[in-house]
């Protein structure tokens, strides 16, 4: 007589995927924090609470998950629902490109489309990479708005030769980009500054200057779902166009610029009222995943004189 073994509970990472997708899909949550979908947002809770590496989802589909690994994926999986915070937040990390930094609410869930001039997606940090002229190498660079010192970092892989400037006028913002600073030891090469945008920077100039500056509208920042009012509001909100940063930026930039200096700056959907607000700016779109449009750059040249 031959017994066979009883069938347990199929613990799958396939099966943890489909609940995890069934879990948001019903609790219609928002992403855009690093992921767009359910999918790709249950993935990347359920693959950190197994503790297998991001991105190898596939490789791993059929792995059997030990009862215990199981409870914590689900328990995360529903505290992401309960809560409403962006899985950054919840695992305390972001990703640009393959660059992870540590985040939590004191700063913005790094997603700039910048860090694509500097990263593209899916390689390790090279230099003299994509966007920028062939060849040129800013040695003095300036992160305006820094939050988590995530473009000050790729910024900084990307032109080794260069010294960055990282700003921000929150203290709790500099407090995690020094973290992060410190853990790709770039403590000799990026320094951290308190400054209200260029306030700080008195008689200070850059060869390249980039800045995510806050950009959302007021009337937009009163319909944001949860997931976004997680985050620090000075981090977003730019008066009642979204235009307040980037105007004041735009009016000094130039006396920070080098000659031959170059500015990039991300405006979001702004683009329409940028330029109906600067109609004289030779302002130039550089392609992002986003399409152009959404990052402009202006050379120091054809910056207004303050
Ligand atoms: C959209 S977040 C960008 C953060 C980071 N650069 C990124 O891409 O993830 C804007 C940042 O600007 C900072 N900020 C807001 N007002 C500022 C000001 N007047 N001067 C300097 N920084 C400011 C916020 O604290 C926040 O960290």
């Amino acid at each position: 007589m031959s017994t066979r073994p009883t069938a347990g509970p199929r613990r799958t990472v396939r099966a943890l995927l489909a609940l995890g997708i069934a879990k948001f899909e019903a609790a219609d949550i928002s992403y855009g924090h690093g992921t767009t979908n359910a999918l790709d947002e249950a993935a990347w809770l359920i693959l950190h609470a197994l503790g297998l590496p991001p991105g190898e989802l596939a490789a791993h589909l059929d792995t059997p998950v030990t009862q215990e690994r199981h409870r914590a994926a689900v328990a995360l999986l529903d505290r992401r629902v309960r809560t409403r915070k962006p899985a950054a937040y919840l695992l305390h990390e972001a990703w640009l490109g393959t660059c992870r930094f540590y985040v939590d609410e004191r700063v913005i869930v790094p997603r700039s489309f910048i860090a694509e001039l500097f990263i593209p997606k899916s390689t390790t940090p090279k230099r003299g990479q994509v966007t920028f002229p062939p060849g040129w190498s800013p040695i003095s660079l300036l992160d305006l708005c820094t939050g988590s010192g995530c473009l000050a970092i790729v910024a900084a892989f990307n032109f080794p030769r260069a010294r960055v400037d990282a700003a921000d006028l929150s203290e709790d913002a500099l407090a995690v980009a020094r973290r992060n600073v410190a853990a790709y030891r770039l403590e000799g090469r990026v320094r951290l500054l308190r400054s209200d945008l260029f306030g700080s920077l008195r008689g200070r100039a850059y060869d390249l200057i980039v800045a995510n500056p806050p950009y959302v509208k007021a009337a937009a920042i009163r319909r944001l779902p949860p997931e976004y009012r997680a985050e620090p509001e000075m981090a977003l909100a730019s008066g009642a166009d979204g235009l307040d940063h980037t105007r004041a930026i735009l009016a000094q930039a130039r006396a920070h610029l080098n000659p031959g200096g170059l500015l990039v700056v991300e405006i979001g959907h702004n683009r329409k009222a940028l330029e109906k607000a600067f109609p004289k700016l030779a302002f130039r779109w550089p392609r992002t995943s986003a399409g152009a449009g959404y990052v402009f750059t202006l050379t120091r040249d054809s910056l207004p004189r303050s």
